[in-house]
């Protein structure tokens, strides 16, 4: 499949986009960075800025991608141009193009705002999740895509375990790694779309889990 990775030099996309070369995929990755993050022939690159208008960031999409993933944040520093309005951005501009799948990595409790008060790290990052909350919303409500949304807790620099634990009404960390996989295995895993869920590191291997969405 041809995928596009919106965020590929971040932590997470870094990896995502290792998985999806390993499985064969061809993959478009985005950066403002100049260099080429991977040196794979079946990786090219672009240089895209959420933040531009929906009409330039479509205007640089193929009109044959199979699928996008958007694993791009702003580390809190432009939460409303990046990861609420860059995303919807992307969304509009993918089903513009006539892409269907598109593959979220949100955030633990994004669309649960009861979960906010009695969850103390999310209250520190209350603007950050009312973007991310208001980002999957329009995701589900307002898109005709064939959504996943995944929503990790606390992401960690840590070795992946290839085991996590879906659908918990709890929050917990997660290897970074694990989180790359089980985006990566949500591709093929037409069981999760239309879905929204949660993940922490866990008992079950990721493939498995992914069956129970
Ligand atoms: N940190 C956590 O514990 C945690 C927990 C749950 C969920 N998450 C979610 O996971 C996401 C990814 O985390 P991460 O640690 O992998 O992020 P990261 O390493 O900070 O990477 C951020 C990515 O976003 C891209 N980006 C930033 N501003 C952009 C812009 N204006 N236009 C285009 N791309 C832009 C960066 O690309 P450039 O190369 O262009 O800078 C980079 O690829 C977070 O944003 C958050 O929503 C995080």
């Amino acid at each position: 499949m041809k995928i596009l990775v919106v965020g590929a030099s971040g932590r997470v996309g870094g990896d995502l986009v290792k998985q999806l070369l390993a499985d064969e995929h061809q993959v478009i990755g985005t950066t403002r960075q100049k260099e080429k993050l991977f040196d794979n022939d079946s990786y090219t690159q672009l240089d895209l800025d959420i933040t531009a208008s929906k009409d330039s960031i479509e205007k640089q999409l193929d009109q044959d991608i199979d699928a996008v993933y958007f694993v791009a944040g702003s580390g809190g520093k432009n939460v409303l141009e990046v990861d609420l309005h860059g995303a919807v951005k992307t969304m509009q501009a993918a089903q513009d193009k006539g892409i269907k799948r598109y593959i979220m990595l949100s955030t633990v409790f994004s669309l649960q705002t009861d979960k906010w008060e009695e969850n103390p790290g999310i209250s520190d990052l209350k603007e950050y999740y009312i973007c991310k909350h208001y980002a999957d919303h329009w995701l589900v409500n307002n898109s005709t895509l064939d959504y996943t949304i995944v929503q990790p807790g606390a992401l960690k620099e840590r070795a992946g375990t290839g085991k996590i634990t879906i659908d918990d009404t709890s929050s917990g960390e997660n290897a970074i790694e694990d989180v790359a996989t089980t985006l990566a295995a949500v591709l093929t895993a037409d069981n999760t779309i239309g879905k929204v869920f949660n993940m922490h590191n866990g008992d079950s291997d990721i493939n498995e889990a992914i069956t129970t969405v």
